[in-house]
């Protein structure tokens, strides 16, 4: 951790109240009602969420315990056994919703695809029995490495439908991330496709594989499943390399989904941290179908007759928890978009919700901003009055892209949701009810019932209003992840043990400063751990540090962000070289590039510095704080008298 105090400057005051029509039909009608359910939970958390689990699930079999709390490590509805592509398919099948709309798809040329829960399930079915026919069993791991189609989502189903762990690898990484992904989970099989389209070209994705699991790099690897999306020519290695239709066309649409224990794992989902090693975040099957069922349904009110837009990647916890599980889940209608806005068409996102009356959108910050600078006349130029209600998350929103959000795309009527939560949270956390909570603009607002949030010191006590401290929760929650796969340590040590437990009770706490203002709304100011957040994406400054000091010109690496307009933040790195290197703008971009071949172009670094050496204290550490300061241009602050050489300093300011 790097900042012993964190300081607040933001101060909004503009206060939005749900607007009465719209409290009128929400699931949550008003303040008093989420006070209501807030408190109940608070006071019987098991009862609260096992009372949800009974009401809004199917059980094969119910739980005996609700929960069973080791700390840190929590089993929610245990001895209960769920399948959680039942919950988001078999059971709107026996309802009016089998012929409603469960996935409509867009592809970025312009095609495509409408899938009724029927079609959903029957395409699910197939290809769990093609998984199961290429040697898959219940426990096993499957990697899935696509572009955003259909096929993602129904990878992913198939998995669970059968009881295999899926881990989802975003397609923009690179061959080198996606083969220590593939052998820290010991993936039996891999789903990709030979690639996407994305910005008007074709992005591959099995040459990657086929990069990844070369030369044994990945052994556990015994099949790859590939999708025929692009149409280019890929290597295709016979035995081991199968075409996704050729084995769907024999493949049968019977398949009774597993019954699976409460706690069994659904998947694996890797994100950065403050060591250079991803860690494999467990989320686990009855807790976590129920979390990203109900904050789903109450967060973003989700009625029947809803289009419900999310533009993340499969590849994040987002499009896990709100294209595909939620929304399947709840059976609503989830579309799912291939393409982002580029020059040839940044009105792209606008044209897709006038073509399918989208209801419901759920963003970025990030991607807010880029709209902001293409220009308000594209959305002004489309129909978006089928919009009712709208999203944010990834990163703190500042006001300003709140109200253009709110004045441009919400057209003044559509409350803004902006949603904390995290990789580890499987949900929502903070968020406003939009039936219910008034909006400041920047705020999350409240926490979401049965969650117990709170800011604390170091020592666990809580900081007063207004303070910056340390956004912690109290309670475990059935979304919560289970562990690090294969390091219960590492889970116990960097979510656990920061802060100390205080009075018996061990609080959680993933990294965001925030505070708390006197009506008790949380404001999150970003993270307070090595961690950058660019563009909503989350990479660790040591994962970046160790591709570069992978390349033989690099002697040392200290990687830190900085605040951007656009990406909210930007990596700069400063380089120190080998002593018979001379830096260039060429070995600049050239480091760039291994940046990018070892991680992918989200961790592409803005900015190389060269230095002949690093701000360290005495006992070796960086002092990533000094190189904060020196990255934003700003002066100096705190406490320098731990540097071990302080000339260092003078030689950084001078542009070294
Ligand atoms: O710093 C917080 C920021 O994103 C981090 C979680 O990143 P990740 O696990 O990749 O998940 C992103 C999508 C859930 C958090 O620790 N963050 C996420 N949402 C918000 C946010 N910061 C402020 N406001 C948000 N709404």
């Amino acid at each position: 951790m790097s900042q012993p105090t964190i300081e607040s400057i933001l101060q909004e005051k503009r206060l939005f109240q749900p607007n009465p029509e719209f409290s009128q039909h929400a699931h949550i009608k008003s303040l008093d009602e989420y006070q209501q359910i807030y408190e109940k939970a608070k006071a019987d958390p098991q009862a609260f969420w096992a009372e949800l689990a009974e009401t809004e699930l199917d059980w094969f079999q119910k739980w005996d315990t609700v929960l069973d709390w080791q700390p840190p490590f929590a089993k929610w509805f245990v001895n209960g056994k769920i399948n959680i592509s039942h919950n988001c398919l078999d059971r709107h099948l026996t309802t009016w919703r089998k012929n409603k709309a469960a996935l409509i798809w867009e592809g970025e040329p312009g095609d495509s695809r409408t899938l009724t829960y029927a079609q959903l399930h029957r395409e699910v079915c197939q290809m769990a029995n093609v998984f199961k026919q290429l040697g898959v069993q219940k426990g096993d791991r499957i990697g899935i490495y696509m572009p955003m189609i259909p096929e993602a989502a129904i990878a992913m189903l198939a998995c669970a439908r059968i009881g295999a762990a899926h881990t989802v690898i975003f397609g923009g990484f690179s061959a080198e991330a996606l083969k220590d992904r593939l052998v820290d989970a010991q993936a039996k099989l891999v789903v990709t496709a030979d690639g996407g389209f994305r910005k008007d070209t074709i992005v591959p994705l099995k040459p990657q594989v086929d990069k990844a699991i070369a030369d044994n790099g990945a052994p556990s690897v015994e099949n790859v499943l590939v999708v025929q999306r692009t149409k280019q020519q890929v290597n295709m290695e016979p035995g081991r390399d199968h075409w996704w239709h050729d084995l769907q066309a024999g493949a049968s649409a019977n398949c009774p989904p597993e019954p699976m224990d409460s706690e069994d794992m659904l998947f694996i989902l890797y994100t950065s941290g403050t060591t250079g090693k991803p860690k494999g975040v467990v989320h686990t099957t009855g807790g976590y179908n129920l979390y990203s069922h109900i904050t789903l349904k109450w967060a973003f009110d989700l009625q029947e007759t809803d289009v419900y837009w999310c533009t993340a990647d499969v590849g994040w916890i987002t499009g896990h928890s709100y294209i595909v599980y939620g929304p399947l889940s709840n059976g609503a209608t989830t579309l799912m978009y291939e393409g982002a806005p580029r020059a040839s068409n940044p009105g792209c996102f606008w044209d897709v919700i006038e073509k399918h009356g989208v209801t419901i959108f759920y963003t970025a910050p990030t991607a807010i901003r880029a709209f902001i600078k293409m220009g308000e006349h594209h959305p002004k130029a489309r129909n978006l009055a089928s919009l009712r209600l709208l999203g944010t998350v990834g990163e703190p929103i500042n006001p300003e892209a709140w109200m253009w959000y709110y004045r441009i795309i919400g057209g003044e009527r559509c409350p803004i949701v902006d949603t904390w939560w995290q990789t580890e949270t499987g949900g929502f956390m903070i968020t406003p009810l939009p039936g219910a909570t008034a909006t400041k603009p920047g705020s999350a607002t409240l926490p979401f019932p049965g969650i117990l949030a709170d800011i604390v010191d170091l020592d666990g006590n809580p900081v007063p209003h207004n303070e910056g401290g340390y956004l912690v929760v109290r309670h475990p929650w059935p979304g919560m992840m289970r562990t690090v796969y294969g390091d219960p340590d590492r889970f116990r040590r960097t979510y656990w043990e920061h802060i100390a437990p205080k009075d018996g009770q061990y609080l959680y706490f993933a990294g965001d400063g925030a505070r708390c203002d006197e009506d008790g709304y949380f404001w999150v100011m970003g993270r307070v751990d090595d961690v950058v957040n660019v563009s909503g994406h989350r990479l660790g400054t040591m994962e970046v540090e160790s591709a570069l000091v992978s390349h033989p010109a690099v002697a040392e690496a200290a990687v830190v962000g900085k605040p951007d307009d656009l990406k909210g933040e930007d990596i700069v790195a400063f380089v120190t070289l080998e002593g018979n290197q001379k830096p260039s703008e060429e070995l600049a971009s050239a480091l760039k590039q291994h940046v990018v071949k070892e991680i992918g172009a989200i961790a592409r670094p803005g900015e190389i510095r060269f230095t002949d050496s690093l701000p360290k204290t005495r006992s070796g550490k960086i002092m990533r704080r000094l190189l904060r300061n020196l990255a934003s241009g700003q002066e100096l602050a705190g406490d320098t008298s731990t540097l071990e050489d302080r000339t260092v300093l003078d030689k950084l300011r001078g542009g070294a």
